[in-house]
């Protein structure tokens, strides 16, 4: 798929059908996640990978802002180093890149924040020194997505010319 057109219809998903991916496309949705670039070409980052239903309901129930992970079909937990002062847009490239490169199979994915801290530590035995930044999960979109009429600001509204509050007239 075209880049720009990846980013145009995706979307990101909670709603998954029952379908399996295959290991070849996690396996390719890993490899994007190794070739992103990081601060310095630290690669701080770890990934743990949930492909185990009793695991995926772990992570529901240790969810403040993501119970629908539930029903993925596999989930990556992307951990950062916050002794980066960057380690988050780490992480934001990091996960976007994954989700474009599932979508690019038509795999959909959506991400959630929000954990219960300890609870979510001890179960997945993250190390302390590792911040849980986000958790991404994966499967088959249950309904058709086309990725039309997106909720989003317009370019008129985000961007300047030349300097800030200059209205732009592309
Ligand atoms: C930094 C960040 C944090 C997010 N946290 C959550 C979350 O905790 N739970 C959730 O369901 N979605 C979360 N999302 C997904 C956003 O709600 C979603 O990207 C936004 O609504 C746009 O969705 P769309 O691309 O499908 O239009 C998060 C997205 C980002 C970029």
């Amino acid at each position: 798929m075209d880049t720009f057109e990846s980013i145009r219809t995706k979307l990101d998903i909670r709603e998954f059908s029952s379908g399996d991916v295959s290991q070849e496309i996690k396996l390719k949705v890993l490899e994007a996640a190794r070739l992103t670039g990081t601060g310095l070409n630290t690669q701080h980052w770890r990934f743990v990978v949930a492909e185990d239903k009793e695991n995926i309901k772990k992570l529901a129930d240790d969810s403040t802002s993501g119970d629908w992970v539930v029903n993925c079909n596999f989930a990556i937990i992307i951990l950062t180093n916050p002794k980066y002062d960057f380690h988050m847009i780490d992480a934001g490239r990091v996960l976007q890149n994954m989700q474009l490169t599932a979508w690019n199979y038509g795999v959909a994915s959506g991400i959630f924040t929000g954990i219960k801290e300890d609870k979510f530590r001890k179960d997945f035995e993250i190390p302390p020194e590792l911040n849980v930044t986000a958790i991404i999960g994966f499967g088959y979109p249950l309904r058709k997505l086309t990725g039309g009429g997106k909720n989003r600001l317009s370019l008129r509204e985000l961007v300047f010319n030349e300097k800030y509050g200059n209205l732009n007239t592309a």
